[in-house]
């Protein structure tokens, strides 16, 4: 007992839970995600699985994307980059409903199929429809060696090593650098991003380690942050554009650990419901960063003060108009905002975290959920 005790704080590296450990380590494995596979300095991108496929995702009539959980908001992020930078229709099914709905599937369309564990049920079987129906199906899955990767006809891995965590962290993380790869590559041989947009795009996600460093450095502050609304019982998460697939995954993560009833919302979607449930007890976190929707989200952040709810802002480095509306910031460097999530994410990690640390809930195993879910 003492000895697997001693194994376990071992392997936690010093932190008091595997999911901490795990958001720590995002630095490194976002960089462990793209090393060889990404050359800033000279232009490339390589994805051995993808390089044969590239006609066939780009012929795609369109691509649809499957997954469960974290894994279908690292799809929801995919959407926005691969119909902005590559401009190949795409659309997000979770595997449970795609697979039950008789759906449309041509041998025109590619399927790509998101999964840290490799073996979710749902995403396996909505597989194994689409194959049937003749489509090219791709994987992107963290286990090396695991069904889903066996089971598609190419793929990428994810570097994220095992993730411990029943809350996924760095499996988010690493699953959109991946997906930010292949949308990268596909604009460039689809010539629908110009050179130098291009070339920006792979220096800037060159840096995304170091944002994220530098986004984990308010853990002190979000822990702050933490201590004030720990006992509130609902939340509110808004994000637009990029932004939205965040806010749904940090209120995810809010559930998951803390057991504190959260909803993520289109920031715009307010003004059709969630806004009837504002006071002065509503925590609204808003990522508020630098973007083409920044006044519209500024404007909704009034809308919430004047109602009193009780704002947490995402914002950019530097900023100022949100910072004076919010009670409470959270920074982030400043990056592309097709990037934005991969920094963005950091700091509701953390407020989930340390919220489920004070409620002294069990991290890394919670109630009723399961690392990798092989039932339907
Ligand atoms: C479970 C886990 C989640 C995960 C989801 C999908 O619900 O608790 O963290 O996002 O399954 O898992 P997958 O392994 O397919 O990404």
């Amino acid at each position: 007992q003492e000895l697997k005790l001693n194994i376990e704080q071992i392997e936690k590296g010093g932190y008091d839970h595997f999911m901490l450990k795990e958001i720590y380590e995002q630095p490194s494995v976002i960089k462990d995600t793209y090393r060889g596979r990404l050359l800033a300095d000279k232009g490339i991108i390589k994805l051995g699985g993808l390089e044969e496929y590239i006609p066939k995702f780009i012929n795609a009539d369109r691509i649809i994307i499957v997954a469960c959980g974290t894994s279908w908001h690292a799809g929801l992020v995919a959407e926005y980059i691969f119909e902005d930078l590559a401009r190949i229709p795409v659309e997000v099914e979770y595997a449970s409903e795609f697979r039950y709905r008789n759906p449309i599937i041509t041998e025109n369309d590619v399927v790509i199929a998101i999964s840290q564990s490799g073996e979710t049920a749902d995403t396996l079987a909505a597989i194994k429809l689409a194959k049937e129906k003749g489509a090219f199906v791709y994987g992107i899955c963290n286990v090396v060696g695991s069904t889903i990767s066996r089971e598609t006809h190419s793929g990428t891995y994810t570097h994220a090593g095992p993730e411990i965590g029943v809350a996924s962290t760095k499996a988010f993380t690493t699953q959109i650098t991946v997906l930010t790869m292949i949308a990268l590559k596909l604009a460039q041989v689809k010539g629908t991003i110009s050179k130098s947009d291009y070339m920006m795009h792979l220096r800037e996600l060159d840096m995304i380690p170091t944002h994220v460093a530098a986004a984990l450095k308010s853990n002190d502050k979000i822990e702050e942050i933490a201590a004030v609304f720990k006992n509130a019982t609902n939340f509110l998460y808004l994000g637009r554009g990029y932004n939205f697939p965040v806010a749904l995954e940090g209120a995810l993560k809010l559930k998951e650990i803390s057991y504190i009833h959260a909803e993520g919302y289109p920031a715009a979607e307010m003004k059709h419901g969630p806004i009837a449930l504002i006071d002065e007890h509503m925590p609204v976190v808003v990522i508020a960063i630098n973007s083409n929707h920044y006044g519209k989200v500024v404007s909704n952040i009034e809308e919430i003060k004047a109602r009193k709810g009780k704002i947490i802002a995402v914002v950019t480095e530097g900023d100022t108009v949100v910072r004076e509306l919010a009670d409470y910031v959270m920074e982030v460097p400043k990056t592309p905002e097709s990037l934005t999530p991969l920094v963005t994410t950091i700091p509701l990690q953390l407020l989930s975290y340390h919220i489920a640390v004070m409620l002294n809930k069990n991290v890394d195993q919670p109630r009723n959920l399961a690392k990798s879910v092989t039932v339907e």
